[in-house]
């Protein structure tokens, strides 16, 4: 998928033909000002207070995917794709409240007294959150921000893969990352050189309850052990 005559692209295309790709051509490089677009793109998903906690370290460098390949579980993908973007979570994202809504005033969105409100409100909340909660903000937040950059990436005609399979202490050790900063999921970007094998999805009337939750999955457990 390549939008090789800038007409729009048809968002559901997009989606469906979004797969996790595994393999890609070790040669293509990405520009970094073209990830820096996906980044600003990927960037206008949701958050929570609009603090947009996540970080991205955009790993494009062979000597240090080759560094990251063992702790990634040794996934062929952390070497051949163009770059490893790894979305962080900033566990103290809220300090930067008083920029973000200055940004909103500055555009005439609200007023100097809605921002310094909003700031304070947000500063006493966040302050005073337990390790838990902000890790389940920044969980949230960087899993919005990361499913944008996979259909941005998508919608450039590039591929992607989300990826959970590392090890997080050795991945924060060998590339220094500060205790501040969560890593929510390392996401390889590059140029397929095979397609993702196609997967399915449980079908949405098992998924989804209206109104109030059945325990019909129980039941049907209940039937299957009896
Ligand atoms: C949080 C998360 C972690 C994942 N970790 C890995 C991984 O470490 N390696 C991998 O090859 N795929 C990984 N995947 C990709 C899933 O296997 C894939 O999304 C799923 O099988 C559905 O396939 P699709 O993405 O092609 O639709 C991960 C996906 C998510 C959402």
């Amino acid at each position: 998928m390549e939008n090789t005559d800038k007409q729009p692209i048809d968002f559901f295309k997009v989606i469906h033909e979004r797969r996790s790709v595994r393999h890609y051509k070790p040669e293509w490089s990405i520009p970094r000002e073209e990830i820096r677009e996906m980044l600003v793109e990927a960037t206008s998903a949701p958050s929570s207070s609009n603090l947009q906690p996540w970080r991205f370290l955009v790993i494009d460098n062979q000597e240090l995917k080759e560094k990251l390949l063992p702790i990634a579980r040794n996934q062929k993908q952390v070497v051949e794709a163009s770059a490893i973007i790894a979305v962080l979570g900033d566990l103290e994202g809220y300090l930067k409240s008083e920029q973000i809504y200055q940004q909103s005033v500055d555009r005439g969105f609200m007023t100097e007294e809605v921002k310094q409100t909003l700031v304070n409100n947000i500063t006493k909340a966040y302050a005073s959150r337990d390790h838990e909660i902000m890790k389940r903000v920044v969980l949230v937040d960087g899993g919005l921000v990361s499913m944008q950059l996979m259909l941005v990436a998508k919608a450039k005609g590039y591929d992607t893969v989300p990826m959970g399979g590392y090890d997080e202490a050795q991945f924060k050790e060998a590339f220094e990352i500060p205790q501040r900063y969560l890593p929510i999921m390392l996401i390889a970007l590059g140029k397929a050189s095979e397609p993702g094998h196609p997967t399915t999805r449980l079908p949405v009337d098992e998924i989804t309850f209206w109104n109030q939750i059945s325990n019909r999955d129980d039941a049907s457990l209940q039937n299957a052990t009896k």
